[in-house]
């Protein structure tokens, strides 16, 4: 999808979620200071880099604490429990595969029947808030 898509989708988005983002927060996406987590270079990694790292792991996860409340608790819930709105994201499983699926949601968002259910988060988030908000996700209990 290209950025001129995007933006009348994006304006239209926050027009019909006005009354929800009075709930929480306004609806635009907000930037993630990811300072403390290494870079991750250009390359996308495939994987959560963080799961398994003893010295990120908790770094991440405050992190994505921050970056999941302010982009993705409006529709998914505080604390990842679903409202019902969105998927429960506790439910999405640790493998390779998951990993994969969750990191193109998360960059390409979600249209059903031409209509956006979930803005596209690329050149939003970079690749060290993504995964740090998969690990913040993970870390909460089901
Ligand atoms: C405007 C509401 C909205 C926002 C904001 C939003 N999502 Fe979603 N998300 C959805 C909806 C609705 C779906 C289900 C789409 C479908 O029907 O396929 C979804 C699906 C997903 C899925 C796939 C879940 C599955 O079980 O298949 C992931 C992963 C996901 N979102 C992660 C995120 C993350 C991470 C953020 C924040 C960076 C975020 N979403 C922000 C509404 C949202």
């Amino acid at each position: 999808m290209s950025l001129r898509n995007i933006l009348p989708a994006l304006a239209l988005l926050s027009l019909v979620s006005a009354s929800d983002a009075l709930a929480h927060g306004d609806g635009a996406p907000q930037p993630v200071d990811t300072s403390g987590l290494e870079p991750l270079g250009e390359e996308w990694v495939a994987t959560n880099p963080y799961r398994n790292n003893p010295k990120l792991h908790d770094i991440a996860v405050e992190i994505g604490s921050r970056g999941y409340n302010s982009n993705c608790a409006r529709c998914h819930g505080l604390e990842v429990k679903s409202g019902g709105m969105a998927p429960d994201l506790r439910e999405l499983g640790e493998s390779e595969t998951e990993d994969a699926w969750f990191l193109s949601r998360v960059l390409q968002g979600a249209t059903v029947g031409g209509r956006q259910k979930m803005p596209p988060f690329e050149g939003l988030l970079n690749q060290e808030a993504i995964w740090a908000i998969r690990t913040y996700i993970d870390a909460q209990p089901e």
